[in-house]
């Protein structure tokens, strides 16, 4: 029997640990300990944090695992690496998750090699005259911790007078003693799921985002396909194929951000995992295959047939989606949650995250998050009209916190 180790067990975890164990494998998984819905579907548990790389690599060792892979976050990509590299196992390796989680790192890969990305400066925190260095830059700046994620540390900014301040909040969140400053892009964002096996770029799914604007940006849901020109969609693969080779990131899945500027594609950033927020699932369904599987297949050290997938999906059409998740607009415990829709092939997945009782905050990020839908159609206006039908059947009230 084949065995997997995988990291963390929350939202983004639970299909992956859920098809490992359909496929017959046996599922360790490990995670801080919390109210995480991912324990009751593994094998084995272990309580570790998934950053602790030297804790999960003897937890590797000793379960002698064939693979090891996480899905839609971040935070344990650099474990993976080690653990990968250490064991000899088919995933990303320790440099190209050192790349893909240090924002300087990435971008130093990609000027290297000719990346289309935004200029950037590397500013020490003790650099006092660190203004200059800025202005070789054009207005506006992005300045950005480069160890943080969910947009942690990063911060816009349109005239000088603003520096310190940006400054103070890139340290409050970084564990650096340096950041980086960039040219803002003005453009739209937009995003790609991909995978790189053996060297080669197995595919491309550029998807459209829906943003909740907060904060910062942050996304809510997404669709596919987006609509791209050829030219355009062509300049978007081609860059993402640089990064990935700029990045060294191989036998992974692939989170791309992007901005598109005059029709050109501005590479923001990518990571070494399949994204959140349903995007896994989007490409299983605009391809017609599981993607979770594709990705565990590989982990363990199996060759994935993607083109076989492609060539399916070419002949039989691709197949539009969207998703969006559900929020709720104040602190307070779930009283009830209904969904009044019938049963439709339209509607892909309807999940409530919690169980009623629970407390759930207002929505601001995404782990604020409380339930997802995922619809389809025969073209993307379709599917993002069942989406909407399917969202309005559903009821989730809230009973606020008590004003102290
Ligand atoms: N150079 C830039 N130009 C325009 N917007 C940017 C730029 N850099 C970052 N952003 C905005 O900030 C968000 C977060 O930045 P990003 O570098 O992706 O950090 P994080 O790792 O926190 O997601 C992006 O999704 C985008 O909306
Ligand atoms: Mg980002």
């Amino acid at each position: 029997m084949k065995k997997i180790l995988i990291l963390g067990a929350g939202t983004y975890q639970v299909p992956l640990i859920k098809t490992a164990k359909r496929m017959g494998i046996y599922t360790v998984v490990s995670s801080i300990r919390g109210n995480y819905p991912g324990f009751r579907f593994a094998d084995k548990v272990y309580y570790e944090d998934t950053t602790d790389y030297k804790r999960i690599l003897e937890i590797a060792k000793k379960e002698k695992v064939d693979g090891i892979v996480t899905a839609g976050t971040d935070v344990a990509v650099i474990t993976i690496g080690k653990v990968c590299d250490e064991l000899g196992l088919r995933g990303l390796s320790f440099r190209a998750a050192e790349i893909a989680t240090d924002k300087l790192l990435m971008k130093e890969a990609y000027e290297k090699n000719g990346v289309r990305s935004a200029r950037f400066r590397k500013i020490p925190f003790a650099e006092e005259n660190y203004a200059k260095t800025i202005s070789e830059l054009q207005m506006p700046v992005m300045f950005k911790s480069v160890d943080s994620s969910g947009s942690r540390g990063i911060v816009k900014v349109d005239s000088a007078e603003q520096f310190d301040e940006a400054r103070k909040t890139v340290f409050e969140n970084t564990r650096s003693d340096y950041f980086i400053v960039e040219e803002y892009i003005e453009g739209e964002e937009f995003g790609a799921q991909a995978f790189v096996q053996d060297g080669k770029l197995e595919f491309i799914l550029p998807h459209g985002d829906y943003v909740f604007k907060g904060d910062t940006g942050v996304p809510i849901g997404h669709f596919a396909p987006y609509d791209l020109s050829p030219e355009t969609a062509a300049d978007a693969r081609d860059q993402l194929s640089r990064a990935a080779k700029a990045m060294k990131l191989d036998n992974c899945a692939i989170n791309a951000d992007f901005i598109l500027s005059n029709g050109m594609t501005y590479v923001l950033e990518l990571g070494g995992r399949s994204g959140a927020t349903c995007l896994a699932e989007l490409v299983s369904i605009y391809y017609d295959f599981d993607y979770y599987e594709a990705i565990i297949r590989v982990a363990i050290g199996e060759k994935y047939d993607f083109e076989k997938v492609i060539a399916d999906a070419e002949k039989n059409g691709f197949i539009p989606n969207a998703s969006m998740l559900l929020m709720s607009d104040k602190d307070g415990n779930i009283a009830s949650q209904q969904n009044n829709n019938q049963p439709d092939p339209h509607i892909c997945d309807i999940q409530f995250d919690f169980e009623p009782g629970r407390h759930v905050r207002k929505f601001r990020v995404g782990p604020n998050r409380i339930g997802h839908v995922i619809a389809k159609g025969e073209t993307l206006d379709e599917a993002v009209e069942y989406l909407h039908r399917a969202l309005e059947n559903i009821h989730i009230e809230v009973e606020p916190d008590p004003v102290i």
